[in-house]
């Protein structure tokens, strides 16, 4: 008999997320512990309570999730309960924090399903952020080309060269400034897609722009938070036809992100040796959307 199944989880913020723990209740998990300001210099002994308590098979029925709102934080924790691990004393871990891995996942699948990515060139406003940072790792392993889109040139050329070089092979990503109408012109030519992903409440993109760049034919708006990052684009659109384009916002976009988040937990239990960050999270993803 296995197991009652257990997700411990770790946030890097003092109180650890409601919404996470929520999900993981409607993903199945039997028990789940929640610590929050878990830092790398405090969870080495959480993950060794995890690893020395069941053995053998017993260990798959017992898992990590990191979240919390820094991102950065989390990758660190993430780094830190793998350093923890030796050999097959192990169990599954999950990174999302602040949604980033399930939003971006969802997000270029939601892409996927109106472009050919392997030949389409898409603009992801704001992608210096975490979100953005995944979504154009993501579009650039599915053979998008990729501009990140940002501010300041020197943040967009950083994040460019960053997602660049955490993936294997050659992949086309560049850094463009959307500083100004005319910045923005030239970063939207001959995109065929955009995946706006700046700060909550940020408008980055207006009807103007938008009437000028007319490859465009997708819009998706990660922003939930008046005004709109493009505008025009709903927060509740999911693949809505807005005149010649397709749009998606926020929370259209995030049905299937609470899809893959609970895909994603409940496959944390199928073996104590999975590390679910954005490809495999996207790969799960991937898979629930060939399923039906
Ligand atoms: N739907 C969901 O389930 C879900 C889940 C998670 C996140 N989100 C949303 O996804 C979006 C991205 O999240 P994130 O955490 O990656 O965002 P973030 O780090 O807060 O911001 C992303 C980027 O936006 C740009 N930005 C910030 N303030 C700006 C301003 N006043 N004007 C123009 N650009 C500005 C910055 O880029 P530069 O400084 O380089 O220009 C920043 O790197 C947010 O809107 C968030 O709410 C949605």
């Amino acid at each position: 008999m296995s197991r009652p199944r257990i997700l411990i989880q770790f946030d890097s913020d003092p109180q650890p997320s409601t919404f996470d723990a929520v999900v993981a209740v409607d993903s199945q998990v039997d028990h789940l512990f929640r610590h929050g300001a878990v830092t790398e210099e405090n969870v080495t002994g959480l993950v060794h309570g995890a690893m020395f308590t069941r053995g053998g098979e017993d260990l798959k029925s017992t898992a990590v999730f990191i979240g919390g709102n820094d991102v950065q934080a989390g990758e660190h924790l993430l780094s830190a309960v793998q350093d923890a691990f030796f050999g097959p004393v192990r169990v599954s871990v999950m990174l999302d924090s602040n949604g980033c891995n399930t939003t971006a996942s969802a997000a270029v699948l939601s892409a996927g399903k109106h472009l050919d990515l392997a030949n389409s060139t898409l603009l992801v406003l704001g992608g210096t952020g975490p979100v953005g940072r995944r979504v154009a790792r993501l579009l650039a392993r599915q053979g998008a080309q990729v501009r990140i889109g940002s501010r300041s040139p020197d943040r967009a050329a950083e994040a460019a060269a960053e997602v660049a070089t955490s993936i294997d092979g050659d992949v086309s990503i560049e850094g463009v400034s959307t500083a100004g109408d005319d910045a923005l012109a030239a970063a939207l030519e001959d995109c065929q897609g955009i995946v706006a992903c700046g700060a909550a409440g940020v408008r980055l993109v207006d009807q103007a722009a938008l009437e000028k760049a007319s490859s465009v034919k997708l819009l998706i708006d990660l922003n939930a938070v008046p005004p709109a990052g493009i505008e025009g684009v709903e927060a509740t659109d999911k693949g809505r036809e807005r005149g010649d384009r397709v749009a998606y916002g926020a929370l259209g976009v995030g049905g299937l992100k609470m899809k893959i988040h609970r895909a994603a937990i409940q496959s944390l239990f199928e073996s104590n040796d999975r590390v679910l960050d954005a490809d495999e999270i996207y790969q799960l993803g991937q898979e629930l959307l060939a399923d039906g």
